[in-house]
């Protein structure tokens, strides 16, 4: 897959700049009013209660702030937070491992959750219902099952595919919070708030203009600032001001809506070879040369989400509005 600058998953070296600007609390924490609203009532009766926070699953695409806010729970929880998932979790043993490490109350966050291989996901039934731990010791007919008990802990499970997941797994979270795309102001507040603490000086309508162009995920227009950033420092005064954000845009290839080359290609594919559509996904898929599912699951979404791509059962068509963004002239059929 191609490095794209408006992807929503994180860059291999973004982890220690993300880390820098993750927000401590729910207060801090920008957008997603009904998923803090609900936090914000049963964090509180926990506390109250003197009791463990039921386990929670964040779900969403990739970006929208789930690891972000899987922290901040443990934070207001005033509890430790341990971290691991899906994929390191490989045998029931490291999850034990993990679990038997934890303190009463303790947030265990995994992440990727939808990619524990089965027979952990076994032991995790009982350790999420009844905190212990059914462990088989020795093999053969010398093998025996023993029970430990585990200290009560919260699980925060986050995944991109929430529909991945087992009926099983799902039916023990007791809070389930569906992290949605974040729109205009929230994102402009976002590269606000990072601005500041980058210490750069950021006008208005540049931060609008990120916002604009960040596809609705933080991840994605703290990226774009940080880039636009380096532009300000090199060709500018370090001020990012709206002709430099355009400008830098511009180089970037990141268009007025946050599409990308990538985007055009598989647009211009689609109405230049397909007369706009219905065409089936693997058809797309060969002639822009990527895996049908790549498609799916990173190009698609945000294409669907504004209304650019239509699935039908034939399959995907685009909307008027492409041909509008591309200065087109509307087929008529
Ligand atoms: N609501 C928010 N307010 C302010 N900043 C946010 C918010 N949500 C996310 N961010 C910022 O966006 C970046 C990405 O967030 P995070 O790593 O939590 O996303 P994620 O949903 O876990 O992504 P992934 O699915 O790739 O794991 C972080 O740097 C974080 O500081
Ligand atoms: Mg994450």
């Amino acid at each position: 897959m191609e490095d794209r600058i408006v992807n929503g998953e994180a860059d291999s070296g973004e982890w220690s700049f993300e880390q820098s600007l993750r927000p401590q609390n729910l207060f801090q924490y920008i957008g997603q009013d009904k998923v803090k609203a609900n936090l914000q009532v049963f964090i509180e009766a926990a506390k109250m209660r003197q009791e463990t926070l039921d386990h929670v699953l964040l779900y969403g695409p990739p970006g929208l702030g789930k690891t972000t806010l899987a922290a901040i729970i443990a934070n207001e929880m005033g509890v430790n937070l341990r971290t691991t998932s899906g994929p390191a979790i490989e045998r029931p043993g490291d999850l034990a491992a993990i679990l038997s490490t934890l303190q009463p109350g303790d947030v265990l966050f995994i992440d990727e959750i939808h990619r524990i291989p089965r027979t952990v996901e076994e032991v995790l039934y009982p350790a999420m219902e009844d905190f212990c731990l059914d462990i088989v010791i020795g093999k053969g007919p010398s093998a025996r099952s023993v029970r430990l008990d585990l200290p009560p802990f919260t699980l925060v499970g986050a995944t991109t595919r929430a529909g991945s997941l087992t009926a099983p797994l799902r039916d023990r979270f007791g809070v389930l919070c569906r992290l949605e795309y974040y729109n205009e102001e929230q994102l402009k507040s976002i590269v606000m708030r990072t601005a500041d603490i980058l210490e750069t000086e950021l006008h208005d309508e540049a931060a609008t203009e990120l916002a604009k162009r960040s596809r609705g995920t933080p991840r994605i227009a703290n990226r774009l600032l940080r880039r636009v950033r380096d532009f300000a420092q090199v060709r500018g005064t370090g001020v990012i001001t709206f002709e430099l954000a355009q400008y830098a845009l511009e180089l970037m290839q990141v268009d007025r809506l946050g599409l990308d080359h990538i985007d055009h290609k598989l647009l211009k594919g689609i109405i230049e070879k397909f007369r706009g559509g219905p065409v089936g996904i693997d058809t797309i898929a060969a002639t822009i040369g990527e895996e049908a599912h790549t498609i799916e699951d990173v190009y698609e979404p945000y294409l669907l989400q504004i209304g650019f791509l239509q699935r039908t059962p034939r399959g995907r068509m685009v909307t008027h509005e492409v041909y509008k963004h591309f200065g087109m002239e509307v087929p008529v059929k």
